[in-house]
């Protein structure tokens, strides 16, 4: 994490967001609170930055519903309650990260609602009323790409606009792409942001118009 002549960074303004670093006060209250978790949404993950650097550059023709799948600590979803206006659903399988997002909503001063929920359980009932499916980081597992690619197929039928996943180049990711642009004509895009952190990775982006 960067660190100031003042200290560890607390946060990170990006894009008009703030972006809670552990060292936050907010995070350390909830630190000390039983929130554990525990399938690695122990922190804010480089690849939203890479998502909501895209999304300032490339607003979303439709994002009045969005799904943030795998949130962690929220901030695509935060992100797109705050730009765009959204109604935002953000999903983890670990409800331990809710009060890190609610954080974070609350330093944004918006509100998403919660679900926890494993991608596997996202219906396409759920999926129908969504314009935009976001997320960042969630296939670091060989046992996640079938989770994630399914999630997308249930998706895509189920008429979401657009799909974009953010990666920094995991190998589970890279075969969800490849089935991706395989089966829906996906784009990949490599992306990098330089400030206010140097992160690169790949955006999976898919047009389901
Ligand atoms: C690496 S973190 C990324 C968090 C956040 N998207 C970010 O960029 O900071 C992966 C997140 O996916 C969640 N996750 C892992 N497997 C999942 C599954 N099968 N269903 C739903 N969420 C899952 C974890 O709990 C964790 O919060």
């Amino acid at each position: 994490m960067a660190a100031t002549n003042k200290g560890p960074r607390r946060e990170y303004r990006f894009h008009g967001v703030s972006m809670l670093t552990a060292s936050h006060p907010a995070i350390r209250r909830v630190k000390r609170s039983d929130a554990q978790p525990s399938i690695h949404g122990n922190k804010l993950w480089h690849s939203s930055f890479l998502l909501i650097d895209y999304l300032s550059k490339h607003p979303p023709e439709h994002a009045g519903s969005v799904m943030d799948a795998g949130c962690g600590w929220g901030m695509s979803g935060i992100y797109c309650a705050r730009k765009f206006g959204s109604r935002v659903t953000s999903v983890d399988a670990d409800a331990d990260v809710f009060p890190y997002l609610r954080a974070n909503a609350e330093a944004n001063g918006v509100e998403v609602t919660t679900l926890k929920s494993r991608f596997e359980k996202i219906s396409g009932r759920q999926l129908e009323s969504v314009d935009l499916l976001v997320a960042a980081d969630i296939c670091f597992w060989d046992e996640l790409v079938n989770p994630v690619f399914n999630l997308i197929k249930r998706a895509v039928k189920a008429g979401v606009k657009k799909i974009i996943i953010a990666d920094p180049e995991r190998s589970p990711f890279l075969e969800v792409a490849r089935r991706c642009e395989d089966s829906f004509c996906a784009e990949l895009l490599e992306w990098r942001t330089r400030r206010p952190l140097s992160a690169r990775g790949t955006l999976l982006i898919l047009e389901n118009a």
